[in-house]
């Protein structure tokens, strides 16, 4: 006598959760357990906690010739989340459950060796697969409010290897997830105000313009001038986030180390790597490949502090998500692609002391520390930065006097309406621009154009800076409501490029 039974599940790579097959195969033999399509120290691990969750769970393993098959085979497939998929498998292959139905559902989970169920990562991809599948998903309890993040799928939260074969034989039916606080995308998680920055009229309107746009920035200064802050402070104008761009952001929450948190949802990232984190932290890899830090900041900010300490490794590696919007990781078996299209901040002093320009004269730096310093930093990376700016240290009385200043409120209601007319004229904001849309929206008169290569020769920038000076000419015009380029505009656009020249 001979059986077979087949379970949906999901493997995961990179962000894609993808179709695997769980087929179980009993035959009349000596009593064997024979697993394919798993690497081998996952199928030892993976059998000893299916059989001792089985035999916990007071059912019978099957004294026969087992056979599962995972397909297909040459997926990277991580134990754990099979042990679900597998035991009910096992159990419908020998009749302790009803098979007939077992095709309308899909099913991850680790099993513990008492048949409890533990988290496992990925869902929130598997939930929006299984919907595509029309499949019900049947997820460990503590995934179940990661995997509800979807809408129009069926979420069945499970937490011991019981429950879903009393649902199954319909003998206790489990009721889909329903998360009590729908996520209220309009959060923005309490970081400080714009207002709080004194001075720095200049810094703050790039930031504005930075983040109108989604541009690049990179500021310059001296310690203590409030680089940081400002820097801290962008989320609190940039524009709310769509449903597209939160479950994208969340997918790669969902697939990272630390998992994905509810109460971030739609909220944009900020994330401030240390400039001692390993090249694997920032661009993501592993063996199993897990998005680094330029993904986790995926529609949102990379702050990048004390940038020319970074390793000169690492920093070029970011030119390919800077242009791309995305990021390859190469492994000798597969080679995974994860979203990383983050706005880039980054701060730096103008020498290794700090104080260069200081009007009390401090910095003692020789000409080739601060060249040394600086060339941390290639001419193609500061290249994909839009807007350079200075932030200096302001005198006291400056700082004083600045009294009544702008919320972010009121930064962000600017910020929000000179990105909705991007939105509307090409469907995204000007920072992804290709050149000949830049072409297309970005009309300069004849005498603006000579201004423009004037500027360009003199700077002696490249033809990507020709491009990027007209997108943040754009969203300059974009944010005085201005359906031209007028010569303010560009000559504005001009002056972020500056600092470029003098370093
Ligand atoms: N323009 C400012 N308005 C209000 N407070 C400021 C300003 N600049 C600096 N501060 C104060 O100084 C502290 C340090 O500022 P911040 O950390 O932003 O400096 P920084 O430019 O990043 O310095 P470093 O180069 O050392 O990193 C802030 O926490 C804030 O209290
Ligand atoms: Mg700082
Ligand atoms: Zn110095």
């Amino acid at each position: 006598m001979s059986s077979l039974a087949i379970v949906h599940s999901r493997a995961q790579v990179g962000i894609q959760a993808i179709s695997v097959t769980i087929e179980v195969h009993l035959t009349n033999g000596s009593a064997k357990l024979l697993i394919v399509g798993l690497p081998e120290t996952a199928v030892k691990e993976s059998q000893e906690r299916v059989r001792s969750a089985l035999l916990n769970a007071q059912f019978e393993f099957p004294l026969q010739r087992i056979t599962i098959n995972l397909a297909p085979a040459d997926l990277p497939k991580e134990g754990g989340r099979f042990d679900l998929p597998i035991a009910l498998g096992i159990l419908a292959a020998s009749r302790q459950i009803p098979a007939d139905n077992l095709l309308d559902y899909e099913f991850v989970g680790e099993l513990a060796l008492n048949g409890d169920l533990r988290p496992v990562r990925g869902v929130l991809p598997m939930a929006l697969k299984a919907r595509e599948a029309q499949r019900e998903l049947v997820v460990p309890f503590e995934n179940a409010t990661e995997a509800a993040m979807v809408s129009g799928v069926s979420i069945l939260p499970v937490k011991h290897l019981l429950d879903i074969c009393g649902h199954l034989q319909k003998s206790a039916i489990i009721t889909p997830y329903c998360s009590k606080d729908t996520p209220n995308p309009a959060t923005v998680k309490q970081i400080g105000d714009l207002s709080e920055v004194r001075g720095q009229h200049h810094a703050k309107r790039a930031l504005e313009v930075a983040a109108a746009g989604g541009h690049n920035l990179l500021m310059m200064g001296p310690p203590g001038t409030g680089k940081t802050m400002l820097a801290s402070r962008l989320p609190s104008i940039l524009p709310p986030m769509t449903e597209k761009e939160a479950l994208e952001t969340a997918t790669i929450a969902s697939i990272a180390r630390n998992g994905f948190d509810a109460s971030s949802w739609a909220i944009r990232p900020f994330r401030a790597p240390h400039h001692t984190a390993s090249g694997v932290a920032l661009v993501g890899g592993g063996s199993h490949p897990r998005p680094g830090e330029v993904s986790l900041a995926h529609n949102g900010i990379l702050f990048l502090d004390e940038l020319p300490e970074f390793d000169k490794r690492v920093l070029e590696v970011l030119r390919e998500p800077l242009e791309s919007g995305h990021i390859t990781i190469s492994r000798a078996a597969h080679s995974a692609e994860f979203p990383a299209n983050f706005q880039l901040i980054a701060a730096m002093n103008p020498c290794p002391c700090g104080y260069l320009g200081d009007s009390n004269n401090r910095c003692h730096c020789s000409p080739q520390q601060i060249n040394r310093y600086r060339g941390r930093i290639s001419g193609p990376m500061l290249d994909r930065i839009d807007l350079h700016i200075e932030v200096p240290n302001l005198p006291r009385s400056e700082l004083r006097q600045d009294a009544i200043r702008e919320t972010s409120e009121k930064v962000r209601a600017r910020v929000i309406a000179a990105r909705e007319i991007q939105i509307k004229r090409n469907g995204k904001p000007n920072n992804l621009l290709g050149n000949q849309e830049i072409e297309a929206v970005c009309r300069l008169t004849e005498a603006d154009e000579r201004l423009l290569d004037t500027a360009i020769e003199q700077l002696g920038l490249s033809a990507r800076a020709w491009y990027r000076i007209l997108k943040v000419a754009r969203t300059i015009a974009d944010l005085s409501g201005s359906e031209k380029i007028q010569t303010s505009h560009l000559t504005e656009a001009i002056t972020y490029r500056r600092l470029e020249r003098k370093s």
